[in-house]
C-alpha cells in the first residue's frame, strides 16, 4: 500500500461542473504541478467516472470519493475496492457527509479497502463520531462539521474546538491515526491554524475546485506548512 506523506492537502473534486469530463484532469494536473514544485503532499479525489483517466495520466495520488463493501462479481452499479485499485487509485474517502454510511457499512468498507490495499480516509461530523470510527482503524479520519461545508467560513475560525477535541477523541482510541479537518478551508492561513489545532492536514473542495486560479490557490494553501 502506498504511504501518504503528512501534512497532506486532500482535494475532493465532488461532482462540481468545474471538474466534469476532461476538466478533472486539468485541475488534477495543477495539483500535481504544485505538489512537485513545492514538495508538499497533495491528494486528488476526482469524480468516480474520471478516476482512471486522471490516474492513467498523472502521478499525483488519486483517491476515490466513495467505495462500497462489495466484491467482484454479479453486483450492479456498485464501486468495488478492487475496481478502484485497478482504475489506478491508491485510496478512498468513506462516509463523507454527502455520502453517509451506516456505521456497520463503514466498518465493512474500511475492512474491504484494507484487504484490497487501499488507503482509507473516513469522515466524521463530530468528535464523538470520530471516536467511534477510530475503533474501525481507518488510515486517516477527517472531521468536518456539515453546516460549514461549501461555505465561506473556515472550520478553523468557526469551530476550532471541533478540531482539537476531534484529535483528542481519536487519539484516545487510536493514537496512530492522523486526523484531518475540513469545511470552508480556502487559504494557507486556514491550513496553518488547522495544524496548530493538531490536524495532520486538510480535506477541502470548493476553495480549490471553484477557484479562478487553481494553481495560485494551491500554492497559497501549502505556503505555511
Ligand atoms: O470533502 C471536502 C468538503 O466536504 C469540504 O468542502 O467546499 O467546504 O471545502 P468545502
Amino acid at each position: 500500500m502506498t504511504e501518504l506523506k503528512t501534512p497532506v492537502i486532500v482535494v475532493n473534486f465532488k461532482t462540481y461542473g468545474e471538474v466534469e469530463g476532461a476538466k478533472a484532469l486539468e485541475v488534477a494536473r495543477a495539483c500535481q504541478e504544485v505538489s512537485e514544485e513545492t514538495g508538499r503532499s497533495i491528494v486528488v479525489c476526482p469524480p468516480t467516472v474520471e478516476l482512471s483517466s486522471v490516474a492513467a495520466n498523472l502521478k499525483v495520488p488519486v483517491f476515490c470519493q466513495h467505495v462500497d463493501a462489495k466484491n467482484r462479481g454479479a453486483n450492479t452499479g456498485w464501486v468495488t475496492p478492487q475496481g478502484v485499485l485497478s482504475a489506478g487509485a491508491v485510496g478512498t474517502l468513506l462516509n463523507h457527509s454527502e455520502h453517509r454510511l451506516m456505521m456497520y457499512d463503514l466498518k465493512a468498507s474500511i475492512e474491504a479497502c484494507k484487504e484490497a490495499g487501499l488507503i482509507t480516509i473516513a469522515c466524521a461530523d463530530s468528535p464523538e463520531t470520530a471516536a467511534i470510527i477510530a475503533s474501525f482503524k481507518p488510515d486517516f479520519i477527517a472531521i468536518e462539521p456539515p453546516e460549514l461545508i461549501g461555505g465561506n467560513v473556515s472550520v478553523t475560525d468557526a469551530r476550532p474546538e471541533v478540531i482539537s477535541k476531534g484529535v483528542e477523541a481519536v487519539h484516545a482510541v487510536s493514537p496512530e491515526i492522523p486526523v484531518l479537518c475540513g469545511a470552508g478551508i480556502k487559504t494557507g492561513m486556514d491550513v496553518k491554524k488547522a495544524m496548530e489545532l493538531g490536524a495532520a492536514g486538510v480535506l477541502l473542495a470548493s476553495g480549490v475546485v471553484k477557484s479562478k486560479d487553481v494553481k495560485a490557490t494551491l500554492k497559497d494553501l501549502v505556503s505555511r506548512i
